[in-house]
């Protein structure tokens, strides 16, 4: 490289890390205004700022060398094979989903009309796919303490048309994977988990999103790790890697990365169906697919973020160990959190859920959160079947969903990200002790 530009760009990062230096050094004052508990936010530093600025300098723009890293990285880290980025969590679901209905597959391909067990607190967009797919989700309840899926329910929902389950370990408390991941396995069902909010939980000493044949996670802000706009695909199956990336990347054939030609040495080679011989396999399609790639400069960040994904998590599990100690000794009015024997969850936030029949609404509870500055989030769409969207769609419920209702109107979840510090925890659990003494 030109010896005036290595040093323009070396010059150009030290300046940026300057730049952060100094923003994070006015941060640090103490803000005169009222509190304010957000629910999550971005947590970087002058890394997160040099490697974005380095990945403008290249200006390559599109997925390069940075993404190349971070694919690798992120695989490693989950001792997977395969790693694929996105420009999205709930891309990430698309282009998971769609590879089981990839031609790739054969006979073992999900077609039209066939069912995805799932569960009705679903993120839309970990069901969505399902619909987009003209498959038919199936709709099981959750179970209130774990807010995950009734993994108890499964076997007895599967039908003739079942082919796979896809479902998120909620709020990054694992749900019952090992029990779940058995059940697809005795029965010949495809298993994509959706890690969007559970980087790094583990099961046994397993990490979650290794254990089907898929997993997916998102990079939103909100999450453990953020490259602003941003997900990952996994597998350790070639085929699903390559029909994942065929519906990531248009649809093409063609597995040569960005900016590279003939990757597979017979470029011109090829004779696939009714195409004529030696068309150009860069232009052959053999998925209905989209274009989901992400850019270099969120990969950029994300490897700076990697880096610190076990000080997020400490940060995360010493909020959540926190509220949960606090929270019993209001057991009364409030289900607390479970998880599964084994899990050693990564949380994404925590769950505050009032009992039936408690003295209050959450109406009454969130209003006196929001008057002292404390931010919250529903679960999600609640009871999912009720939302409008689904209004007439097909799909499959399996009970009564009570218990998914229940969620829709007594929960919801607040902040526990590492910008949470133990004063922000202190001002919460004081405005929490302050409206149920009235009770
Ligand atoms: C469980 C789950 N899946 C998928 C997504 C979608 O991720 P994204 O916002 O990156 O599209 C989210 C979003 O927070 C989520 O919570």
């Amino acid at each position: 490289m030109d010896e005036q530009l290595k040093r323009l760009r070396e010059e150009t990062l030290a300046k940026a890390r300057q730049f952060q230096r100094r923003r994070d050094e006015l941060g640090k004052q103490p803000g005169a205004g009222p509190v304010n508990v957000p629910v999550a936010g971005k947590v970087f530093d002058e890394e997160e700022v040099a490697a974005l600025v380095d990945s403008a300098l290249d200006f390559w723009l599109t997925a390069g060398r940075f993404t190349d890293q971070f694919e690798a990285e992120l695989a490693k880290y989950f001792g997977l094979k395969h790693a694929m980025m996105t420009n999205s969590g709930s891309s990430a679901n698309l282009v998971a989903l769609s590879a089981l209905t990839s031609k790739y597959l054969g006979n073992r391909r999900l077609s039209k009309g066939d069912e995805v067990i799932t569960t009705a607190t679903s993120f839309p967009t970990t069901i969505n796919p399902i619909f987009q797919n003209g498959l038919v989700p199936v709709f099981l309840d959750v179970e209130l303490d774990t807010y995950n899926i009734d993994a108890g329910m499964v076997e007895g929902a599967i039908s003739d048309r079942t082919r796979a389950v896809m479902v998120a370990h909620t709020l990054g408390n694992p749900f019952d994977v090992e029990k779940i991941s058995r059940i697809c396995k005795e029965r010949g069902l495809f298993l994509i988990e959706d890690c969007c909010d559970a980087l790094g939980s583990m099961v046994n000493g397993r990490m979650v999103g290794t254990f089907g044949d898929l997993a997916t996670l998102s990079f939103y802000p909100a999450h453990h790790i953020t490259t602003g706009e941003g997900g990952a695909v996994l597998t350790s199956n070639p085929l699903l890697k390559r029909a994942a990336e065929s519906f990531r990347d248009w649809g093409r054939d063609c597995w040569c990365k960005t900016g590279c030609d003939n990757t597979c040495g017979k470029r011109f080679g090829w004779k696939i169906g009714g195409l004529p011989m030696g068309y150009d396999h860069k232009y052959i399609y053999s998925n209905i697919g989209y274009n989901l790639k992400a850019t270099d400069m969120s990969a950029a960040i994300g490897l700076a973020q990697l880096k610190k994904l076990p000080l997020f998590m400490e940060a995360r599990k010493e909020n959540h160990n926190f509220y949960l100690d606090f929270f019993k000794k209001h057991e009364k009015f409030f289900i607390l959190p479970k998880s599964y024997p084994g899990a050693d969850p990564s949380h994404f936030g925590y769950l505050v859920n009032i009992r039936g029949g408690a003295p209050f609404s959450r109406g009454e509870l969130v209003a006196h959160l929001e008057s002292n500055g404390i931010a919250m989030r529903m679960l999600f769409g609640g009871n999912i079947v009720r939302q409008p969207a689904y209004e007439g769609e097909k799909y499959r419920v399996v009970g009564d969903l009570l218990r998914a209702d229940h969620m829709m109107g007594n929960a919801f979840w607040i902040g526990i990200y590492p910008g949470i510090t133990p004063k922000l925890r202190a001002h919460v659990t004081r405005a929490f002790d302050e409206f149920l003494s009235k009770f």
